[in-house]
């Protein structure tokens, strides 16, 4: 079995690549975790075929040591937790060090280039999003002599409807109400599941993958869409309230004057170059409310993958949608966790 690295692996995103990789029984996965003891990264090592590495992202070493050895690799920095130049400068060096140490094929877990996609217009400077098309330009452009590369470019989750953005308010009278600037342009979501499908045809499939930026998407829809099929799936009332961003930012804001990288917390170190949350949120919101995006190739995801989820009603009937908060995204879990004993240590 060729082994492949996985990093981000315990995170939303990466942990459905690592259990379709390691269900396939052609890949071994090594995941790059900070803690090897948390909940995730255990769920994950009991699976057949899944050994962790404790180790950063953001160092240089333990990159070199994630690397060695391994046949191919997955990768999706965290924007949430690095800042934009921290995840610009290890994203490159994480390729750079990926050849260095022989992998043979490297994917780029990427989002749309915004700010360039976007005319160059500064409105549409969405960090996590440009960060990630800057470095899916880099990748693509060292061409495929040597390690060979594709690109993943995914939208935002289904999921956010469990945890994150796009989660909806419940009302007294059990009614659920999403408040958001969302207007009538379709924004694409992905269903987490279909994530592992595509990243392992990718590996399989190199004469077609290599070079290839792989668009994925399982629905666009508007948010009356979510909202109508909401109703349908569970006979409760759903309302969208389209509000303007001025309007928006001070309730959805994590905390006042968060910076992107607010996974990281209120002290992180800010610099010139450090954008404020509610900034690049605004450049999110018009960048998906203008469909500056394209569409996805449904068809070629059709051949590709073709169980995949394919509307935002079978995935609601598929994991039982009712409205409410999960969580699914590993990220703010940790500060979840600090704030607790935070709160526990004032009380002592
Ligand atoms: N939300 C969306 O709709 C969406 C859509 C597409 C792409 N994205 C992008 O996906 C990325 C986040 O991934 P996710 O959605 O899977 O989030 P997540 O569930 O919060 O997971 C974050 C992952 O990053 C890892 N991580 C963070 N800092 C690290 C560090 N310094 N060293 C090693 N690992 C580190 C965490 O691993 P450990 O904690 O185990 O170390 C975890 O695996 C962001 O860049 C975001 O822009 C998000």
């Amino acid at each position: 079995m060729k082994e492949i690295l996985v990093i981000g692996g315990t995170g939303a995103q990466g942990r459905m690549v690592v259990k379709v990789l390691a269900q396939s029984k052609q890949y071994r996965v090594r995941i790059l975790t900070r803690n090897s003891k948390s909940s995730r990264a255990q769920d994950l090592a009991s699976l057949p075929n899944v050994t962790l590495m404790e180790g950063r992202q953001d160092n240089q070493k333990d990159l070199h040591r994630a690397f060695q050895g391994v046949y191919g690799a997955w990768v999706n920095t965290d924007g949430f937790s690095l800042n934009e130049k921290d995840e610009l400068f290890y994203g490159i060096r994480a390729y750079e060090i990926a050849q260095q140490e022989h992998v043979q094929h490297y994917i780029w877990a990427s989002l749309p280039y915004t700010l360039k996609y976007g005319n160059w217009d500064e409105k549409y400077y969405a960090v996590h999003a440009n960060t990630k098309g800057r470095i899916r330009d880099f990748v693509l452009a060292q061409g495929q002599e040597g390690m060979k590369s594709s690109i993943l470019t995914t939208v935002p989750y289904m999921e956010m409807l469990l945890d994150g953005m796009f989660v909806p308010k419940e009302q007294t009278d059990g009614s659920f109400v999403w408040r958001n600037p969302a207007t009538t342009g379709r924004i694409p979501l992905i269903a987490l599941e279909d994530v592992g499908h595509y990243s392992l045809w990718l590996f399989d499939n190199i004469p077609e993958s290599a070079g290839l930026d792989l668009k994925i998407a399982t629905e666009y829809v508007t948010f009356e869409d979510i909202v109508n099929t909401f109703t349908r799936v569970t006979h409760k009332k759903g309302i969208h309230k389209s509000l303007s961003l001025e309007e928006y930012l001070p309730l959805a804001e994590p905390f006042p004057n968060a910076p992107i990288n607010w996974y990281a917390g209120p002290d992180v170190a800010r610099d010139e170059s450090t954008r404020l949350w509610r900034e690049s949120i605004s450049g999110f919101w018009r960048y998906w409310n203008e469909e500056l995006d394209g569409f996805a190739n449904m068809d070629l995801l059709d051949r590709i993958h073709p169980n995949r989820i394919k509307s935002l009603e079978e995935w609601m009937k598929k994991v039982g949608y009712d409205g409410r908060m999960k969580p699914i995204m590993k990220g703010p879990e940790g500060l979840r966790r600090q704030k607790m004993r935070s709160k526990r240590n004032s009380k002592l």
